[in-house]
């Protein structure tokens, strides 16, 4: 099966079984010893990398942590959190960093004989405008000022102008493909805990992350022990959450 096929017919998901899997998925805190094999975490991680991200920029990057000595160095790094004993944690990292790479991919990857000029102008003019935010951000200071002045007259997109924008940029797009990493791995029999409980410092001493990469979340895998699901789900109602327009 293609990784990213270009042309599918609609296909109508069964409700039930989406239902039923997303309702599956907790939070658990305590896993089983067993290894979860490379096949499955390739198979998941595929479908993590469908997810919907900002001009298809792909800002993530993900680190599949197996090994024994480096989870024990983690578990400390996650505070002694029960859920980082699991056999297996994937670190899931937004990438502010990759967009002029990606950009430059897009156009040497473009999956038909031609790029089209719109894809060609888009990710070699526009996109690197509207990303590069400069040396110490004075670029996205001057864009912020210029289309303060442009909106006046007609709506335009405020952001991201700025190193911080671009973090929130990058991890909008990434917690998408951590969410379809985790129900993937549930669809496979695998439960997950997604883990910001570390310190972010130490984790950079024992993971190898480029600088300007965020850790955003550390994904406990493996699959459920007794006890591993320490509430029951809590969920505000519906109504106070959304509103009809
Ligand atoms: C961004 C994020 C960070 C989280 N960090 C932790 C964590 O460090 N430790 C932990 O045990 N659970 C963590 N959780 C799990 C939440 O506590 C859990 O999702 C929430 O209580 C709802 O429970 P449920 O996922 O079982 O529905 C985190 C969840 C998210 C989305």
């Amino acid at each position: 099966m293609s990784l990213f096929p270009s042309e599918s017919a609609p296909l109508q998901a069964s409700p039930a079984a989406l239902r039923a899997l997303i309702e599956s998925r907790r939070a658990v805190r305590r896993f089983k010893p067993e290894p979860v094999p490379d096949a499955v975490i390739r198979d998941c991680l595929e479908l993590a990398m469908l997810a919907p991200s900002s001009c298809n920029l792909q800002s993530w990057s993900f680190q599949v942590i197996r090994d024994p000595a480096l989870l024990a160095q983690l578990h400390p790094v996650c505070m002694g959190q029960n859920a980082a004993r699991a056999p297996l944690i994937i670190a899931v990292l937004a990438r502010p960093d990759t967009w002029r790479q990606a950009c430059q991919q897009i156009i040497e990857q473009w999956p038909e004989p031609e790029v089209p000029a719109r894809i060609r102008h888009f990710y070699s003019k526009t996109a690197p405008f509207q990303y590069n935010q400069g040396l110490l951000g004075l670029r996205g200071l001057f864009k912020r000022q210029l289309v303060r002045l442009l909106a006046l007259r007609k709506a335009l997109m405020r952001t991201p102008n700025s190193h911080a924008q671009m973090r929130v940029w990058a991890v909008k797009s990434t917690a998408l493909a951590a969410q379809n990493l985790m129900l993937a791995l549930q669809s496979h029999g695998y439960a997950t805990c997604p883990m910001e409980g570390f310190d972010e410092v130490r984790l950079r001493k024992v993971l190898d992350i480029p600088r300007r990469a965020i850790p955003i979340m550390l994904l406990a895998v493996g699959r459920q022990d007794d006890k591993g699901v320490y509430n029951p789900r809590l969920r505000f109602p519906l109504e106070q959450q959304v509103s009809w327009l």
